[in-house]
């Protein structure tokens, strides 16, 4: 994978002119705490744009693809911003980026952890009060689950909605692409402690969201 992502490629000359995908703008007011680690950062929006909204933050975007990491630093100098910080690496060479950490955010990123997915939230319980995760509808119900997933054909993608009887799909509950969905975000929130307090469920054109919160 030499690419930026699809996401960006989409949107580049917005992005690089300012305007920022409704997408990343509908995660930020969920944010909270000063200290924030964005994990699977790509080319680096949604840290800006979460370093942006407050100057006192200290945000740090991680990402272990060069290009995509390269691109995240032009695009900080371009919208000059200071209090982000890109780092290029694997995440779990880097738990220690995790210590004082109020907010973590996955996008599109935790089906990627695979058999890592234990270690890792077990390590981000430890540390973080606020988890926020997104997922990637076509991964959990479109044509790329189908493709992946042994048993997800019983859905029809006509029966895309967020009131489907989601039990064929549970079956395969340890499939990366299970993560890609509300359900298997939040229960893996669940799983480390964390109590819900957004789900938004994934249609076929909405990508479900999950926000987590630790008393
Ligand atoms: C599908 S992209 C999503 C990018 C962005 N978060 C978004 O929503 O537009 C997932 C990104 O996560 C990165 N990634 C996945 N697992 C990672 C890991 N363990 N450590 C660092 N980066 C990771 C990939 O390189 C990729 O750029």
């Amino acid at each position: 994978m030499s690419n930026n992502s699809l996401a960006f490629r989409h949107n580049e000359e917005k992005i690089l002119s300012g305007i920022i995908p409704t997408k990343y703008k509908k995660i930020l007011k969920h944010v909270e705490g000063n200290n924030i680690l964005e994990v699977g950062a790509a080319e680096g929006v949604l840290s800006l744009l979460v370093a942006k909204e407050n100057p006192n933050r200290h945000v740090i975007g991680l990402e272990r693809h060069s290009l995509r990491y390269e691109t995240s630093i032009e695009l900080q100098k371009r919208w000059a911003i200071n209090n982000c910080k890109f780092i290029k690496g694997e995440f779990i060479e880097n738990f220690h980026l995790l210590k004082g950490i109020d907010t973590f955010i996955g996008i599109r990123t935790i089906y990627y952890f695979l058999h890592d997915t234990d270690k890792i939230f077990s390590e981000i319980s430890k540390n973080c009060s606020r988890l926020i995760l997104g997922g990637n509808a076509n991964r959990s119900f479109g044509s790329g689950a189908k493709r992946s997933i042994k048993g997800i054909t019983e859905i029809s993608v006509s029966g895309l909605n967020p009131n489907l009887d989601y039990a064929p799909y549970q079956k395969v509950g340890r499939n990366p692409n299970y993560y890609a969905s509300a359900r298997g975000m939040e229960e893996i929130g669940k799983k480390y402690g964390y109590e819900t307090e957004l789900l938004i469920n994934e249609t076929n054109k909405i990508d479900p969201l999950y926000v987590g919160t630790k008393k």
